[in-house]
């Protein structure tokens, strides 16, 4: 009889991930606050959304906050407001979501796609500086699964050739470099609270930075409603009754959530960064699952649970075997979407005003298509990296025990993950990840 499920042998995870380690998505507080806000009308707009910005402002150390009403929309302002504008190139890495780099071109500006690095799946500071021209104006950083990025290299490289920083921590909050928050670091910090996250509105985002001009910029462009309250002397008044053409208020409902949430997110990440510690360190022994490299004076947080998989460690079985296999072990785990940014046609291509624009529009640096730009190690990552596990939210070593045993039985069964991937050629190639998505759970 066959060891591996995948063969017809008996199943190694037995208990229920949502009984044993999930949470409800919405907190008994959080619901009580919505509730709340419903009662009193307060559906459009209301004083919650201030406090979640007093109060997030608090935690992360920023002197100012905008809710929005998604991280998109906050990447959008802060490239905005960082003044990113028609021919200006922005340093992307593309082994992201879309979100980290689709709002460059809805400024007019040009995402020039960087590599990573293999070890931390975060941009290579040397890769960002060889991809510096005169129009380059900024810097997107992704502290990509809650990872910090190492900052210290990308502001010496942003102050040595005068370059704005934005952090995109849409998966970070709560994770720290060198004892400061991420999305404090750079210019402008962006977070998504999408409902997905490790703090979440179910659809909303909040942008913070240091500096007033760029917080009264990024409010100019989505939130006309509050430019009448910005200072006598803010050239932004002036667009109050027409704002910019965009609309990014914050829904309060969602921000409500958000709000009770923030008070409860340290706890909420430090069991998720126990859970997942406790898995690695189980199973640091099988070699062809390296974990996610972590800077030096980084503090990460545990938003997705990304590894990398070397399959020469596992005599050469394929990725695809490999995770049907764990699988079928009763693992929720699946293949990486992120890495192929660049080949999107958006980007080779660009010319969404029929005008050239933005990629080869008059103000550009002749033609930055996308095109045939090669980043060998983010098209390495995008095959080798893949999902180990989900987000434990509660303490469940016993389930964690079962991951691991499922991992272990997987690795030590060459023979049958042969057998499988010789029989099963075809069922392997559906083995694919949703491109630019940030789970992609096999079913
Ligand atoms: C890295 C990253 N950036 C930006 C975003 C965009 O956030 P939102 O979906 O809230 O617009 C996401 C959301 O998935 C993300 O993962």
């Amino acid at each position: 009889m066959a060891n591996l499920s995948l063969l017809g042998g008996p199943k190694t995870v037995t208990l229920d991930y949502k009984e044993t380690a999930a949470l409800p998505l919405v907190s008994k507080d959080a619901i009580n606050a919505v509730v709340s806000l419903c009662e009193k009308g307060e559906i459009s707009s209301s004083p919650v959304v201030g406090e979640f910005e007093r109060k997030f402002c608090k935690y992360t150390g920023a002197k100012y906050g905008i809710a929005m009403i998604n991280g998109t929309s906050c990447l959008h302002s802060a490239l905005f407001a960082v003044g990113v504008g028609p021919g200006d190139e922005v340093i992307v890495p593309s082994f992201t979501y879309w979100a980290s780099a689709s709002p460059i071109v809805a400024t007019n500006g040009i995402p020039v796609f960087c590599d990573v690095d293999k070890e931390t799946h975060i941009m290579d500071p040397k890769d960002v500086e060889r991809r510096i021209t005169p129009k380059t104006k900024a810097i997107m950083v992704v502290h990509c699964w809650g990872t910090p990025a190492d900052m210290d290299p990308i502001m010496e490289i942003a102050k040595k050739y005068n370059l704005k920083v934005i952090e995109d921590a849409s998966h970070a909050h709560g994770a720290s470099y060198k004892g400061k928050k991420v999305g404090t670091i750079g210019d402008i910090g962006c977070f998504s609270l999408q409902g997905s996250k490790t703090l979440v509105a179910g659809e909303g985002g909040i942008l913070i930075t240091n500096n007033r001009d760029y917080y009264e910029r990024a409010t100019a462009l989505g939130l006309y409603e509050r430019l009448g309250n910005l200072p006598e002397d803010s050239s932004y008044r002036q667009y109050s009754m027409t704002g910019m053409g965009h609309k990014y208020r914050a829904h309060p409902l969602g921000i409500a959530i958000a709000n009770a949430e923030l008070d409860v997110l340290d706890a909420k990440n430090a069991i998720r960064t126990e859970n997942a510690l406790y898995l690695e360190n189980a199973i640091s022994d099988i070699e062809c699952i390296i974990p996610q490299k972590i800077c030096e004076g980084g503090k990460r947080i545990y938003a997705y649970h990304y590894v990398r998989y070397d399959k020469e460690k596992l005599g050469g079985i394929k990725l695809q075997t490999f995770l049907k296999a764990i699988n079928a072990e009763g693992v929720a785990c699946g293949p990486c979407g992120y890495g192929r940014l660049h080949n999107q046609r958006l980007f080779t291509d660009g010319d969404v005003f029929g005008k050239g624009c933005p990629i080869a529009c008059p103000y550009a640096d002749k033609d930055r298509s996308s095109a045939g730009v090669m980043l060998p190690v983010t098209e390495a990552l995008a095959e080798t990296a893949f999902m180990l596990a989900p987000r434990f939210e509660k303490p469940c070593k016993e389930l964690l025990d079962q991951y691991a045993a499922a991992y272990h039985k997987v690795a030590s069964n060459i023979d049958e993950l042969k057998v499988f991937e010789n029989e099963h050629a075809d069922e392997l190639k559906s083995v694919k990840a949703e491109s630019g998505r940030s789970i992609n759970l096999l079913k």
